[in-house]
């Protein structure tokens, strides 16, 4: 692969700022003209929604059950991120279906998957925004790609002005959920995920239409729990050097679940968001004044 120079620190792409360890500007060019095909599989997150998770389901799904590849592949390599500079040498041997993860916004990606006509069938995982903020936060002081979050007020400040990095969650979710009815798109919140998980895989794989023996089902929910994921090292990215990742400074699988407690600053816009009981996404955005 020719030589492409990483994103510096504080260069954006379409004004928002990714990673330069994984992005180059011709790895995000190349995704935004990607010629998505019928068949591929479309995992779609803002990060810290539970990405990973879903990625994990999803392999699980596609070998019914059996967890031979989940336990030997790396989830980067088995469903890879469409816009990080690796994935071009990856598509061209891939098998079918391709599992394609992407944190861009619709507003980045949608004209590719539209344009390209192709019956792309896409999963949207979208979290709780309190617990996003609070687990990229953390992803951030362990993640050496990512710059020092600093103090958590500044950093919910920039999470909700959408300066972070991958841009605004509100952006991110209400772009992706407003074409429901344009795209083939699945939307599961990690809330639904944590509360159901069976329930989660048998809607899952029913959209994928890979209907599964219920043995096949339970074997999906056994290899996907927190605590299976934890240790299992294809998922974890404990095989991702200290460089690139601290897990010293805080585990991946760092705690799951909802509702985390983190002190709210009130002086900053859109708090109220955050300082409410938040079931659902759709609560959370009606609470916000945004229809979904
Ligand atoms: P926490 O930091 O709150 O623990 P992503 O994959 O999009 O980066 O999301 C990572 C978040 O999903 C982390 O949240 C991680 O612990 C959580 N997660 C991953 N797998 C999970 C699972 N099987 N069950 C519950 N949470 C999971």
């Amino acid at each position: 692969m020719p030589y492409m120079a990483r994103l510096d620190v504080t260069e954006t792409f379409n004004g928002i700022l990714f990673p330069g360890h994984l992005h180059t500007q011709e790895s995000l060019q190349f995704a935004l003209t990607f010629l998505f095909q019928d068949r591929d599989i479309v995992i779609a997150s803002y990060p810290k929604s539970g990405t990973t998770w879903m990625q994990q389901i999803v392999t699980l799904i596609c070998s019914r059950g059996d967890p031979h590849v989940s336990h030997t592949v790396p989830n980067w390599t088995r469903a890879p991120w469409l816009e990080q500079y690796y994935s071009e040498a990856l598509m061209e041997s891939f098998i079918k279906p391709r599992v394609i993860t992407t944190h861009l916004p619709y507003q980045l990606l949608g004209s590719a998957v539209q344009g390209s006509k192709a019956k792309v069938r896409i999963i949207y995982v979208s979290r709780n925004p309190k617990d996003v903020v609070v687990s990229f936060y953390h992803f951030h002081k362990m993640a050496k790609f990512l710059p020092d979050p600093e103090s958590f007020s500044n950093f919910l400040y920039r999470f909700l002005e959408g300066s972070v990095h991958y841009g605004s969650w509100f952006d991110h979710v209400l772009g992706w959920t407003n074409q429901d009815a344009d795209l083939n798109l699945l939307h599961i919140s990690y809330e639904e995920m944590l509360l159901d998980p069976k329930g989660t895989i048998k809607k899952v794989s029913s959209f994928l239409q890979r209907p599964l023996l219920e043995d096949e089902v339970n074997s999906c929910v056994k290899h996907s729990t927190f605590s299976s994921m934890k240790h299992n090292q294809m998922i974890n990215y404990t095989l991702v050097s200290q460089e690139i990742m601290d897990q010293s400074k805080g585990p991946f699988m760092r705690k799951g679940g909802r509702k985390q407690r983190y002190s709210v600053v009130s002086d900053v816009p859109n708090t109220k968001i955050l300082t409410q009981p938040l079931l659902d996404l759709s609560r959370v955005l009606k609470n916000h004044g945004i229809s979904g």
